[in-house]
């Protein structure tokens, strides 16, 4: 068995869903699984031109790869099912292809109703937080137990290790939110309520020896959505945010825009060990023609896309990981 892990390096909405939809076509997985997170996720993916937005369902339906809600998830089990039907309206074979661990956790009406009335952090308001925090408190409601998933569930153990093609299964582990929401890592309590990281993969019942790829996802600037300040004060942002498309996937709130933070990349690459980092968006700089990072206590203002790109990859080489493999890309569907 070998894995490969997606995952943020920001605050979520950097592309990992393009990153995991493009690494499923390029690859031979046989299972793709979420690891944590629930319906607060908003993963947009290009699909042979056409645009979904999923938020409980990995990837691997679209081409035809086993897709499994892990145990690390809350599942809010209406917009499963809807997600389930308007994929198969689209003709993707989700019924069949889509499973939910039996430990993953359900999100209650009560969570949500509870998570509708937040102020303080601006949750998606999906009811996350309440079913961590039961999950936690062991008086949670497990997928096990709704008869609505009785067509769904499949037990991970089982499925992976009496599998007759044990040696023959490749996992991608496709993350949500990001490295600046986890729960521990993040700016707390401006946090998500479960783990980003791709240690955070691990507990979805796989060992740390079945790893071969960590795959960062970053964008060439930063966007963060929630209560707290967050964007700096520079005229491009509004422009970045409409030609970036910054609005929530899930809830369509504007996001804040900043420049990139170097510090918080390298802290986040190291954290999570990725041996490959996207960049995305890169294409938006590009028409707005400013190339700014956060570096410290200062702004560096660099000439041109290839001066950052040189100095970014250079500073991660040599203050990361010499082996670190970068991609710079601009595209909707592919790296
Ligand atoms: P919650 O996960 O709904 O509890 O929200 C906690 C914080 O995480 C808020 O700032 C949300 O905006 C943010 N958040 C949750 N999910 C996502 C996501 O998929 N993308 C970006 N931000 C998210
Ligand atoms: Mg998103």
């Amino acid at each position: 068995m070998i894995a490969d892990i997606v995952v943020d390096l920001q605050y979520g909405d950097c592309g990992k869903g393009k990153v995991a939809h493009a690494l499923c076509r390029d690859n031979d997985y046989t299972h793709v699984i979420r690891y944590n997170g629930g319906c607060n996720a908003g993963h947009t993916i290009y699909h042979e031109g056409e645009k979904f937005i999923t938020h409980h369902i990995p990837c691997g339906v679209f081409f035809g790869i086993k897709s499994i809600i892990g145990p690390g998830c809350v599942v809010h089990v209406d917009t499963f099912l809807e997600e389930i039907e308007k994929l198969e309206e689209a003709g993707i074979p989700a019924k069949e292809l889509v499973k939910v661990a039996t430990n993953a956790h359900i999100i209650t009406d009560f969570h949500r109703a509870e998570d509708g009335k937040d102020e303080e952090i601006g949750t998606t308001k999906r009811g996350n937080g309440p079913a961590y925090r039961d999950k936690y408190g062991r008086r949670g409601v497990r997928a096990l137990d709704d008869p609505r998933l009785s067509n769904y569930l499949t037990n991970i153990y089982l499925e992976l290790y009496e599998n007759e093609e044990f040696d023959n299964i490749e996992i991608l582990f496709e993350g949500a939110q990001g490295f600046g929401l986890d729960v521990d890592w993040g700016d707390y309590p401006y946090v998500t309520s479960s783990h980003c990281t791709a240690g955070s993969a691990l507990l979805n019942g796989v060992p740390p020896s079945a790893i071969r790829n960590i795959w960062g996802v970053a964008k060439i600037y930063e966007t963060y959505v929630g209560a707290k300040d967050f964007e700096g004060p520079y005229d491009e942002f509004d422009e970045i945010r409409e030609l970036g498309q910054e609005f929530g996937s899930t809830t369509g709130r504007p996001r804040q825009v900043n420049w990139m933070d170097f510090d918080l990349l390298k802290m986040a690459s190291r954290i999570n060990g990725v041996n490959k980092i996207v960049i995305n968006k890169m294409d938006i700089l590009d028409v707005i023609g400013k190339w700014h990072a956060y570096h410290g206590p200062h702004i560096l203002e660099f000439k041109s896309r290839d001066d950052m790109e040189f100095w970014i990859e250079a500073k991660l080489h040599s203050e990361v990981n010499e082996n670190i493999q970068l991609f710079f890309s601009g595209d909707k569907e592919y790296i």
